[in-house]
């Protein structure tokens, strides 16, 4: 969603802010918008649609400085169009604010700021917050207090930057509930919303907590609490390289994602597969060990692809370890009230480790006493530091907006916590052994199903025309249907729905004729005959049937329009596996539809906002 950085340096600003913001380009946005400030004024140009069209803007009418801040906005108040547009400024244009987040009064806070006399441009929230800091400066408070006491007076959501034409070396940034992060360079500092944007310039960062506010100077970073008492905050080096963020080579960050499968199923495992005993290990559990081990019940929930990898979870826990879990919506679970009981554990899983509902759904995990273990991938996410105990995925950034290499991490990571559990309730060694040999065995496998990339695109050509596409598997394969579905609807916006395939019967059905392809998750595995079953109903009613089915399997041949096999493997990973071929087929249907695959339209990487 709406991404923020700031800079105060020597460097020539704008080139510096505007590499910023393309980094953050894969968050998802509409308009982008850049403030700079020089001789005591602030210079100010945004635009709508992509940041290219605000680059084009900044030839017309080039702006220069040693401070600034720059936005890519995400609509939630008011339409994308260039008025909306971040930052925004008071009536003396002496503030400029940018703003991630929801301010839920900002309507109580217009109303009085008019009364006063302020005169407000645009249709957004965040509009009224600088008016308020204008406000208070009016009434001779210092800028940073002024900033201080204007949020203090807001309720909802904030990762802000503000900088005001009378202060040119200071940029002061809060954060309650949208992610926010400080860089320290030399002679020069950074505020930003997400390590990516600032990682050319600096690896030292430090990350702010909620209801802490940042006053960042040229040669230092002051760090309070909004009630402005100080706060020692630790620099961390961040790990990943500039590398891990560019395409290397690919055409789209997506296909880069769904071919490091193999290396990031691997990174995900590394070090926590033990052969010989048939076990896993979870270094990052300690804390919770207990809970862990003693646990009557599971509860786990995620948004999105990450909640589809929960359901996974649903059924490998069910399995082997012989607990009941329930899965939810993070935005269900946040206001259903839900019953946690003792010896209740709730897994949180995240790839972002930043999305507002998974975030507020744990938080509500842990007021009623459960243990919480997070699965996350970002490194230092509000998530994974605000969970008891939990395991990152190790896939490096992923920038595509639909989710690949992440999902098929959360379900290796889902695998091992299965496998851990099971071997120390009642599975025995040897199986423990065999699903070892499995998991270890998936990255080549993998590898071997992206060699079919050829057949996949021409499947792809057949039907990239298609308006609608059903996606039905069983048991194991079932959230593999609905992932294969959001993957095709997220990119290409062709209509795209899953379900179990027996529930075909109940609705879907009615929907088939000679124009509608299905794709059918069709291994062998415990619902192999059953499933044939369902093929055949669809082709007595001249569906056309894509199968994704185990290598060896002739019959299937028979049965289906298009074959694409994959290896065998235990039924409960067979989901890192057959959904491989789901991803390949809607990214090469949304090139071939001119989709823009890495930022599809309306959707955001990290969603911030509930
Ligand atoms: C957004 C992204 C999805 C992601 C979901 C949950 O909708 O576009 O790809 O699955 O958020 O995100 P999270 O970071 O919590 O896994």
């Amino acid at each position: 969603m709406c991404g923020i950085i700031g800079y105060l340096g020597k460097k020539p600003i704008v080139p510096v802010l505007l590499e910023g913001l393309k980094r953050l380009e894969y968050r998802g946005y509409d308009s982008a918008g850049i403030v700079t400030l020089s001789n005591g004024k602030i210079n100010l140009v945004k635009q709508a649609g992509k940041i290219s069209n605000l680059e084009s803007l900044l030839a017309e009418r080039p702006i220069n400085g040693v401070a600034g801040i720059a936005h890519t906005r995400w609509a939630t108040h008011g339409v994308p169009n260039s008025t909306n547009a971040h930052p925004h400024t008071d009536c003396g244009n002496k503030f400029a604010l940018i703003h991630n987040g929801i301010i839920e009064n900002f309507g109580a806070i217009k109303t009085d700021l008019i009364s006063k006399g302020h005169e407000f441009k645009t249709q957004t929230d965040t509009e009224a917050l600088v008016h308020l800091i204008e406000e208070f400066y009016k009434h001779h408070m210092p800028f940073e207090e002024a900033v201080r006491a204007a949020l203090l007076q807001v309720e909802g959501t904030y990762g802000i930057a503000v900088v005001c034409s009378d202060e040119p070396d200071v940029i002061i940034a809060a954060r309650k509930g949208s992610p926010l992060v400080v860089g320290h360079g030399d002679g020069e500092n950074f505020v930003a919303s997400d390590v990516s944007a600032i990682i050319d310039h600096t690896k030292q960062v430090s990350y702010l907590d909620d209801d802490e506010m940042a006053v960042v100077r040229r040669n230092g970073i002051e760090v309070k609490t909004i009630s402005n008492l100080p706060v020692q905050k630790q620099v961390e080096q961040v790990a990943f390289e500039l590398g891990r963020i560019e395409k290397g080579g690919y055409d789209h960050f997506m296909l880069k994602e769904i071919m490091e499968q193999p290396s990031t199923i691997k990174d995900a495992m590394r070090g926590r597969l033990i052969k010989d005993e048939g076990i896993a290990r979870l270094g990052g559990m300690h804390e919770v060990m207990e809970a862990l081990l003693n646990a009557k019940r599971f509860l786990i929930t995620a948004c999105g692809t990450s909640w589809h990898a929960a359901l996974i979870g649903e059924y490998m826990l069910e399995e082997f370890v012989r607990v009941p879990v329930e899965v939810e919506y993070a935005s269900e679970f946040r206001y259903r009230d839900p019953v946690i009981e003792e010896n209740n554990v709730v897994i949180v899983i995240s790839q972002s480790g930043e999305t507002a509902d998974t975030l507020a759904a744990l938080r509500e995990a842990k007021r009623k006493g459960a243990s919480v273990i997070g699965i996350c991938n970002v490194v230092g996410s509000t998530i994974a530091r605000d969970v008891h105990a939990g395991a990152y995925l190790h896939a490096g950034p992923e920038i595509g907006v639909a989710s690949t290499k992440a999902f098929t991490s959360q379900v290796t990571l889902l695998a091992l916590i299965t496998l851990f559990l099971a071997r120390h309730r009642n599975m025995s060694a040897a199986k423990g052994a065999e699903i070892v040999q499995e998991m270890a065995a998936l990255p080549e496998k993998v590898e071997k199903i992206l060699g079919l990339r050829e057949q996949i695109k021409k499947i792809a050509q057949l039907y990239h025309m298609s308006n609608n596409f059903l996606y039905l598997g069983r048991g194991y394969n079932f959230p593999v249907a609905l992932e294969g579905a959001l993957k095709l609807k997220e990119i290409s916006y062709i209509h795209a729905e899953g379900y179990p395939a027996a529930e075909m019967k109940h609705g879907p059905i009615a929907l088939i004729d000679e124009n509608m392809p299905v794709v059918f998750i069709a291994t062998k595995d415990s619902t192999y005959e059953k499933i044939v079953s369902n093929i055949e109903e669809v082709r007595a009613r001249r569906g056309k049937v894509i199968a994704i089915a185990t290598e060896g399997d002739e019959e299937i041949g028979k049965r289906a329009d298009h074959v694409i096999y994959i290896p065998q493997t235990q039924q409960m990973l067979q989901p890192i596996l057959t959904i491989i071929p789901l991803q390949l087929l809607a990214y090469y249907i949304a090139i071939m539809r001119n989709c823009d695959v890495d930022q599809p339209r309306n959707l955001a990487k990290s969603v911030t906002v509930e």
